[in-house]
């Protein structure tokens, strides 16, 4: 993989250069497409992309981490029957043209440095870089929020990953040296500075999850469908975020045993955002750790969205001497293990659990400790 500084100054000369943040939620998964609150921050991992305008209405982007270069033509922009890399930047480009405003066409190079389907938000990250960079050298503007719900469109319509707005949101809106405590259905928003105490530490399980292949949409649905049973005896009840334990409960037996897991999941896990963000504002390092271990069983038992690696992952971090608590990030399905590290001890962790966890071909997985950046903008080296 090429560094980014690297990348910078092969092509920087005569282009504009745009990066966009990973983002690490700390807890709350699952709950923002049931209108729920989460708790992301951004970590200094970046999609970098360097951009110079064409004069005619072509895009073309050499994509650094697969060597393929790919164009499209802003006036004939077709989904591919497969979502691949390229239809994230289509649909961002369709998305921003449908506000009214026109792009130029562009010279573009892309390098991200975000592990691809590791739950840190690679796709989220590309669309964020794209519409600031598309929008900046066509001389427009959005508000952040506005840039944020339009890359979300695109993942929907040209992805087909009914995602919820966390990912976006945190990208194109979260400060720097913060996390933010997200209300995904009034987008209204209170920050937290993380403890000095702790330290997130990422690790790559080594299994990377596909969301549009499927089990993603599928817990959508799920959730979409338990809904439409509890609005059969509470009418008010328009998203999962409505209901209180009492209210499912008294349905037990109309949702089954498999929905009623998806619910209880979903309810308890914005409880626990809740709690994390009180307990981070008292600097309650354990009660955060402890919250994050107990989102773990809850995304593994109640919404099945962990893996045998995964579990193994868990168990030998929960080990190491100094983690508070760990659990899977993201969708789910493989991607990264988020550990909530007593400070002092991390770089002991880090070495045993190098020693200790072995990815399928073998080798040690790949570590990051979260170092809370600004959201997506342009890049300028001095
Ligand atoms: C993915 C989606 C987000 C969110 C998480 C799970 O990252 O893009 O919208 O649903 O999964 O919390």
């Amino acid at each position: 993989m090429i560094q980014a500084a690297q990348f910078v100054s092969d092509v920087a000369s005569d282009a504009r250069i745009f990066r966009a943040p990973g983002r690490v939620n700390i807890i709350g998964e699952h709950t923002d497409y049931n209108d729920g609150l989460v708790l992301p921050t951004n970590t200094a991992l970046y999609t970098w992309l360097a951009i110079k305008p064409r004069t005619d209405r072509v895009v073309s982007i050499l994509a650094k981490n697969f060597e393929e270069q790919r164009d499209f033509n802003l006036d004939a922009i077709e989904p591919s029957n497969k979502p691949e890399w390229i239809d994230y930047l289509k649909g961002v480009c369709t998305e921003i043209e449908a506000t009214g405003i026109t792009l130029c066409g562009a010279e573009i190079v892309i390098h991200g440095e975000i592990p691809i389907g590791g739950g840190m938000s690679s796709s989220a990250s590309l669309e964020l870089v794209m519409a600031t960079a598309m929008l900046a050298i066509s001389d427009a503007s959005l508000p952040a929020q506005e840039i944020a719900k339009l890359c979300q469109r695109a993942e929907h319509t040209f992805a087909g990953v009914n995602c919820g707005i966390m990912d976006q949101f945190s990208i194109a809106c979260c400060g720097e040296g913060q996390a933010i405590l997200l209300d995904c259905r009034s987008l209204d928003t209170r920050p937290v500075v993380i403890p000095e105490e702790i330290t997130l530490l990422i690790t790559d399980s080594g299994v990377n999850h596909k969301l549009s292949d499927g089990g993603y949409n599928q817990r959508a649905i799920e959730c979409q469908d338990a809904v439409a049973i509890i609005q059969e005896r509470y009418s008010s009840v328009t998203s999962l975020r409505d209901v209180s334990p009492k209210q499912m409960h008294s349905v037990t037996e109309q949702l089954g045993d498999l929905l009623l897991r998806r619910c209880r999941h979903v309810i308890t896990e914005i409880e626990r955002v809740k709690t994390v963000f009180d307990a981070l504002n008292s600097g309650d390092i354990e009660t955060v750790g402890q919250l994050v271990s107990r989102s773990h069983s809850s995304l593994r038992d109640d919404f099945e969205v962990s893996c045998d690696e995964v579990e193994s992952l868990v168990s030998i971090t929960n080990a190491c001497k100094g983690v508070l608590g760990s659990r899977m990030v993201g969708a789910g399905f493989g991607g990264c293990v988020l550990s909530i590290v007593q400070a002092v001890h991390v770089e002991a962790v880090r070495q045993q659990i190098a020693q200790e966890y072995r990815t399928n071909n073998g080798k040690s997985p790949w570590m990051h400790t979260v170092a809370s950046t600004m959201p997506a903008a342009e890049y300028s080296a001095t």
